[in-house]
């Protein structure tokens, strides 16, 4: 396993305002802070990410980018870079679904922007999935290799531990229909055989691997205790506390 502590990533996508983020914070702070085995990620839009980080208290909690651009600086109007969120936060996401089928990320796209991150001390959250109709087809296993083939073609292996996977299968995301834990163990099993065949085995087990899409905290569980799973990204249950509070116990027990 990649670490002991299991990961869980709160992707708030485009909710909440600067002082419903703070709020949204502070409420769970009291139950992550005695849940010392996970790391809580959150992902808040990038305007509440700059008083976040001058709140948090970064042994409960780390915050990451739920997007940033490539380069470093210059004349990119409206884009954020990596570089400017060195030190605010410590994860990115990139290449979540959204931003590949909404806004035309493609893989150079993503691979430029997981070298950014990791050139800027941020760990990329390098997410991955397969449609509903390459599912249909008997694609899965082949767009997973070529996903982390194309996100990953300039990382070298001594980068490995800083970089998390998320396996997202597009059509669980936001759709209350999440794939089964045997899917994910099987999807789960392409990456680690598609990384080691990269990597070699020593470097590919130091990936965390997550799964995402319509977890709940009625379903963290199955997820948590599949083989292979580091942890989990969550979209619509991160936003609300009882449940994401839930999310971070169960997780907190699947290591004991
Ligand atoms: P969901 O979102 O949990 O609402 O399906 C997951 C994601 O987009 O990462």
């Amino acid at each position: 396993m990649a670490e002991k502590n299991k990961l869980i990533v709160a992707n708030w996508k485009m909710n909440l305002n600067v002082q419903e983020s703070s709020l949204f914070l502070q409420k769970m702070s009291e139950t992550v802070r005695k849940r010392r085995d996970v790391t809580v990620v959150l992902a808040p839009s990038t305007l509440s990410l700059q008083s976040l980080s001058l709140q948090v208290n970064l042994r409960q909690f780390k915050l990451a980018a739920q997007n940033f651009y490539w380069r470093d600086q210059g004349a990119f109007t409206g884009e954020v870079s990596a570089a400017q969120l060195k030190g605010v936060v410590q994860y990115g996401i990139v290449g979540h679904s959204e931003r590949r089928y909404l806004f035309h990320e493609n893989d150079k796209d993503i691979r430029n922007k997981v070298q950014a991150a990791l050139r800027n001390q941020i760990k990329p959250i390098l997410c991955i999935g397969e449609t509903a109709w390459e599912r249909a087809s008997g694609e899965t296993a082949d767009v997973l290799r070529d996903q982390l083939v194309g996100g990953l073609a300039n990382v070298v292996s001594e980068e490995l531990e800083d970089v998390v996977i998320a396996y997202e299968p597009i059509w669980a995301i936001g759709t209350g229909e999440s794939a089964a834990p045997s899917d994910v163990a099987e999807a789960v099993k392409v990456i680690r055989t598609t990384l080691k065949h990269l990597y070699g085995a020593k470097w590919a087990n130091k990936v965390i691997v997550i799964y995402g899409g319509s977890v709940t905290s009625a379903t963290a569980g199955s997820f948590l205790l599949t083989q292979g799973v580091d942890g989990l990204l969550v979209g619509g249950a991160s936003l609300d506390a009882h449940q994401f509070e839930a999310i971070v116990e169960t997780a907190d027990e699947a290591t004991k």
